[in-house]
């Protein structure tokens, strides 16, 4: 077979099938009613919407695939931390896209809203796939009218989603993966133990701080080692693994002890170049969380906008509803929590050097 042959000729048009693309606008105001001028932008930026979501969701897919392996190839976390950052990228754009949604009126939308119920963004299949793969779980989502989200579906798209749900998500592969980190303990050297000292005597440095300063009250004083006193149960709440499995079963954390444990190993030593990829990582997980959140104030916002205290024409409560799945369907929230666990470079426990040369590249561990 020679080359023509094997790649016979293709027409932009052909390829991108843009023929099919441009022809599926239909104007339900033109089919039921009077044509609305803007309902071609509305329906243009759903579909743009749902292309970008093929497109994330086709990464996340891969992303969990090579996740699901019992050992991860350490090339492949390279390769999804660069997938990640292009759902980060495309991400932005769903945040900006809703300014081009917002050069309609709620005027002009009123035009053909009633024309469309009782469909709903709410019925969007790819977006429920996205945050399925992500990690929001069943129990985690805020509901309305006491159903459970996917019974907005045809069987054959349910069942895909109860599928989904059964399988590891990103959360889950991530939570996995971090468990099997191997450097918490290295020969003598226990990170758990020198980490929990370093905290020990940081907080004594800020507690003598506090006492031997001139510049403040003795009240002022008194509240400032309140404080502080806070700050070490919410450390030790967070460093006792009985106490750490008592908030899981609570609803109030999600990430395994050992997981949390490794995550903060992760971002405290992130400068040891082994560490580097999976601190991106992580950081990646925690900025998809940020963005996806970003666009569900901007959309609960929007819709207040458009529709004021109007119900949604899926049947919620509209902006009430979007606002608090806002404020709670956050994935990786855990992720920041380690944040609050971080401690000043100052501080850290220093790494044997045998464990350090371990941490380094083949060739830096050569040369130091
Ligand atoms: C005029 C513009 C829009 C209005 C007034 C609007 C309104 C609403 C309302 C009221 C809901 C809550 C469910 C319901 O009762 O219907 C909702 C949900 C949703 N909308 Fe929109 N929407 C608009 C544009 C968009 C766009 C451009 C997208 C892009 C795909 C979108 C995606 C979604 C999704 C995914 C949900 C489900 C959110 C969740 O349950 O967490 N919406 N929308």
């Amino acid at each position: 077979m020679n080359n023509e042959t094997k790649y016979s000729s293709i027409h932009y048009n052909s390829y991108l099938q843009v023929d099919k693309i441009t022809s599926a606008q239909q104007l339900r105001s033109d089919e039921v009613g009077t044509h609305a001028h803007d309902e071609m932008l509305f329906i243009i930026t759903h579909q743009v919407y749902e292309l970008w979501f093929k497109q994330i969701n086709f990464e996340l897919r891969s992303i969990v695939k090579d996740f699901s392996a019992r050992q991860v190839n350490e090339k492949n976390v390279g390769i999804a931390v660069a997938r990640l950052e292009r759902v980060i990228e495309i991400m932005k754009l769903l945040v900006q896209q809703i300014g081009v949604m917002e050069t309609m009126t709620p005027l002009d939308f009123l035009d053909f809203r009633n024309y469309l119920f009782p469909a709903s963004g709410f019925q969007s299949f790819q977006f429920r796939e996205m945050e399925v793969m992500l990690g929001l779980k069943e129990n985690r989502r805020t509901t309305y009218n006491n159903k459970p989200y996917h019974c907005v579906f045809a069987s054959d798209k349910k069942d895909a989603l109860e599928d989904l749900e059964k399988g590891n998500s990103l959360f889950d592969l991530v939570e996995d993966w971090l468990e099997r980190t191997p450097f918490l303990e290295f020969g003598a050297f226990n990170f758990i133990f020198e980490y929990q000292k370093a905290v020990h005597s940081m907080l004594e440095k800020e507690k003598t701080a506090i006492l031997d300063t001139d510049i403040l009250s003795d009240e002022s004083k008194q509240m400032r080692l309140i404080m502080l006193g806070d700050t070490n149960t919410y450390f030790s709440n967070i460093m006792d693994e009985k106490r750490h499995n008592a908030l899981i079963a609570e609803g109030k954390l999600h990430l395994s002890y050992k997981a949390t444990i490794a995550a903060l190993f992760i971002n405290l030593y992130r400068d040891e170049p082994i560490l580097h990829i999976p601190f991106l990582l992580l950081s990646k997980l925690v900025e998809i969380d940020d963005h996806i959140t970003t666009w569900r104030y901007r959309h609960a916002q929007m819709v207040m906008r458009m529709l004021g205290k109007k119900v949604g024409t899926g049947g919620s409560s509209g902006h009430e509803y979007l606002a608090s799945t806002a404020a709670k369907h956050h994935i990786f929230a855990d992720f920041h929590n380690v944040s609050t666990l971080l401690i000043p470079r100052s501080e850290l426990p220093v790494l044997p050097d045998s464990f350090k040369r371990n941490l380094g590249f083949y060739f830096s561990a050569l040369n130091t």
